[in-house]
């Protein structure tokens, strides 16, 4: 005899939950409600798929008002989160920035988990969730503390600018922050004509070649960016003539070298709707170019990308989740959170100092 299993999974329970709680239907008074933003989206998103996120983006933003929430972005969240639900999006150094002006007693991260633990130190008084925590970085991974200790007795009087896309406790032990949009202009603004530039390699040797200074650095690397080669952009350039390529500072040298333009997530989107190419591909995580596209018509966007799967654990069911249960609470060890927090601050006071 065949025995029935009907039990639930803690993902269908959920769901169960959320259904319960909300109504999840896509009624007529959910697409008139959520007509405008599907006006935004409606290039990128088929119309069928529509009737699955309407309620869930419709649900998001009733809630973050009750719960006091602000939701921040990264620039590579998918459009119905980027579109839909997000209040503040921007590259890891505009979330950090904007972190700190914040008013509401909530912030929603949607990003990855070293970006909601950038947002808890610059505010460790206010509730700082991720929809799901598991969404890491291959950087921030590559590193330990003890890693950058070690690099300091080894290169003693150097200091160490280090990458945002790191633990809070590496930050910690780290002189100043950067990230890829003022990588350049911190190396240059430290003191000493020698750097300890960590974790990427690719963004310290892009660095290294602007600047007369000695970078030494770390062997970590970008599972997204790390992959594409000067043999990919020889191949799209012949795909697609004319074509103007860009792509982020987190890839090898050879690929930078062989690209129009190179910066950060903000720098590629400032570039595009300044330049306005007619096409253009954008050597970076998928959902850039898809974002983009969105706001910026008469640019043709061609695929050149990778997906991060850290990014992509973000969805707006988890959204939804982490709002109605108040989880999952990011927290940072309290002996990590002012050394850490001195290291941001020095970095966004850098920046904008001789701007
Ligand atoms: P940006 O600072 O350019 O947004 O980059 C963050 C990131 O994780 C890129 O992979
Ligand atoms: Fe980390 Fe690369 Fe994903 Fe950015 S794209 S979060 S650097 S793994």
């Amino acid at each position: 005899m065949v025995q029935m299993i009907n039990a639930l999974t803690p993902i269908d329970a959920a769901r169960a939950e959320l259904a319960a709680a909300y109504d999840l239907r896509f009624t007529p008074a959910i697409r008139t409600a959520t007509d405008s933003v599907y006006e935004r989206v409606k290039d990128r998103i088929p119309e069928v798929e529509w009737p699955f996120f309407a309620p869930l983006v419709f649900a998001i933003n009733r809630l973050k008002k009750e719960k006091d929430a602000i939701i921040l972005a990264h620039n590579y969240q998918t459009p119905q989160i980027y579109h839909g639900v997000a209040d503040v999006t921007g590259d890891s150094l505009q979330l950090a920035i904007e972190a700190t002006r914040v008013s509401q007693s909530v912030i929603v991260q949607c990003g990855v988990h070293f970006m909601a633990e950038t947002s808890k130190i610059l505010n460790p008084d206010k509730t700082v969730l991720i929809p799901d925590s598991r969404a890491g970085c291959s950087l921030a991974a590559s590193i330990s503390p003890e890693d950058v200790l070690a690099m300091r007795a080894q290169y003693p009087g150097a200091p160490v600018v280090t990458y945002v896309n790191t633990s809070a406790a590496v930050k910690a032990v780290s002189d100043v922050c950067c990230t890829s949009s003022n990588a350049l202009d911190i190396v240059e603004k430290v003191e000493g004509s020698q750097v300890i530039m960590i974790p990427d390699q690719y963004l310290a040797r892009n660095t290294a070649k602007k600047t007369k200074k000695k970078i030494v650095t770390w062997a970590g690397a970008c599972e997204v960016h790390e992959t594409f080669t000067a043999a990919d952009i020889a191949e799209l350039r012949s795909a697609y003539p004319g074509a103007r390529i860009i792509a982020h500072p987190e890839c090898p040298p050879e690929v930078i070298a062989a690209v129009d333009f190179s910066g950060s997530t903000a720098g590629m989107i400032d570039w595009v709707k300044t330049e306005r190419p007619a096409r253009v591909v954008m050597v970076t995580e998928c959902s850039m170019s898809d974002n983009v596209a969105l706001e910026t018509e008469g640019v043709e966007f061609l695929r050149g990308c990778n997906l991060c799967p850290h990014m992509k654990r973000i969805n707006l069911e988890n959204i939804l989740w982490s709002l109605h249960t108040m989880t999952e609470e990011v927290t940072v060890a309290e002996e990590h959170i002012a050394p850490a927090r001195a290291a941001i601050e020095k970095m966004i006071a850098l920046s904008r100092k001789g701007d």
